[in-house]
């Protein structure tokens, strides 16, 4: 079992795009999967045309001593699972940072996974900001898929990553953390675009995915319809990019 952090700091670079499509192309290749949903805005549920249930989240493995098992639920897609949102995650930041464990609260809120429910793999849909849910995404997964946006300040906040990633290792929460890939997304056919890919690639070289994630009008709709994008629009640009990433992160975790 792998437990991977789809993460990075800033908002609307494309994390819940990436998790959810990420998750539905790997368990369509027939690869199961857990997918879970650790941001109270709970974009990742409702991209997977999921309702939020009340009392249905990672809130009580972490706060309220219930199993991450029974929160699991199946969604209408062969080996493909999720850990839902609801509304008690966003007292979580205030609620897990009172407690003593505060960094290894999740890590050990997925431990019985391993035992009493394997998957193949665990995304980590994270919240954006640098707030006690994301620390304790980066604590309890093995390793770090960062999504970034073909943007001009791209590379400042990888650094921002870089360093969190190595005081998460250094402090003992997690020292095994890897930084697992770095995907570029919302590409756009301009020099900019270009330019922050091949700036990306220069510093971070083998990380990066080479799959590219295009802007598409059609990814953008996908969630308000609530399909991943190989269900919303099989045979276009965007499904065939997510699959093309969900065949090279496979490679990449093939040993
Ligand atoms: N490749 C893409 N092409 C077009 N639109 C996209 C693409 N990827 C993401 N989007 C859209 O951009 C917005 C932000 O994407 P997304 O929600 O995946 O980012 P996020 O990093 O999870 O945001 P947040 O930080 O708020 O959680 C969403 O409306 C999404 O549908
Ligand atoms: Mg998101």
């Amino acid at each position: 079992m792998k437990t991977i952090a789809v993460a990075n700091q800033k908002g609307g670079v494309g994390k819940t795009t990436t998790a959810v499509n990420l998750a539905a192309c790997l368990a369509a290749a027939g690869r199961p999967v857990l997918l879970i949903d650790l941001d109270p805005q709970a974009n990742a549920t409702s991209a997977l045309g999921l309702d939020c249930l009340d009392g249905h989240s990672v809130y009580g493995p972490l706060l309220g001593g219930k199993s991450i098992v029974e929160q699991i639920i199946p969604t209408r897609f062969d080996h493909l699972f999720l850990v839902p949102a609801d509304l008690d995650l966003a007292g979580a930041e205030i609620e897990v940072a009172r407690v003593d464990d505060h960094l290894t609260r999740l890590r050990a809120a997925l431990a019985p996974l391993a035992t009493d429910r394997p998957f193949e793999f665990v995304l980590l849909d994270c919240p954006p900001s640098l707030g006690i849910l994301m620390t304790n995404a980066l604590a309890a997964a093995d390793e770090l898929l960062v999504p970034i946006q073909c943007e001009y300040f791209a590379l400042e906040g990888l650094s921002k990553i870089v360093q969190v990633i190595e005081q998460i290792q250094s402090c003992g929460a997690n020292p095994q953390l890897t930084l697992g890939g770095i995907l570029m997304t919302m590409f756009a056919r301009t020099n900019l675009a270009q330019q922050v890919v091949d700036e990306v690639r220069k510093h971070f070289g083998e990380k990066v995915f080479n799959t590219v994630i295009p802007r598409t009008i059609r990814l953008g709709e996908a969630p308000s319809f609530g399909k991943p994008i190989i269900e919303y629009e099989p045979n276009g640009q965007g499904a065939t990019a997510y699959r093309a990433l969900a065949t090279e992160f496979l490679q990449r975790h093939s040993s």
